[in-house]
């Protein structure tokens, strides 16, 4: 048995310990807001955060984990019903397919965290490693300047 602490919940599970966070997270315990895209991280489709620092979870055996707390996007906003980084994507309405954006949302929420004003190229080059195939990006880069604004303000919901 493996103990993992997910979005603040300790939870067991049986499980090769070679098993991918991922495949943990999605499979085991129904966590299915973290995407498959590549498994060899390269799109960032399964990103998750560990510690407050976003990780590939695609290649992150769970055995890796350790005592680290774990939040996935079904977590992101804890109490508050949006997390600011959701408000600023619904109100850019930056989804397209969305096959990506879970990702996204986690990538873009660790960088505000770290960055509370970042700029056109902290936000490249914090999110380079997520891709979107429908080309969402100016519309992220829009939202990840509102999220950080809200985030400021103090006024997500
Ligand atoms: S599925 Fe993990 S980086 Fe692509
Ligand atoms: S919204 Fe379709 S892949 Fe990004």
């Amino acid at each position: 048995m493996i103990s993992l602490k997910v979005n603040g919940v300790e939870r067991q599970i049986d499980v090769d310990p070679d098993m991918p966070l991922l495949w943990a997270l999605r499979d085991l315990l129904k966590l299915t807001g973290t995407k498959y895209g590549c498994g060899i991280a390269q799109c960032g489709a399964c990103t998750v955060h560990l510690d407050g620092q976003p990780m590939r979870s695609c290649v992150m055996p769970v055995s890796a984990v350790g005592s680290a707390e774990i939040r996935t996007v079904e977590g992101l906003s804890g109490a508050a019903a949006t997390h600011p980084v959701q408000q600023a994507w619904i109100e850019l309405d930056v989804v397209q397919c969305g096959y990506c954006q879970s990702g996204q949302v986690m990538a873009a929420a660790a960088l505000i965290e770290q960055n509370p004003a970042p700029t056109d190229a902290d936000i490249d080059a914090a999110m380079n490693g997520n891709i979107c195939r429908c080309g969402t990006y100016p519309r992220i880069r829009a939202a990840v300047k509102r999220a950080a604004e809200i985030k400021r303000a103090g006024t997500a919901a």
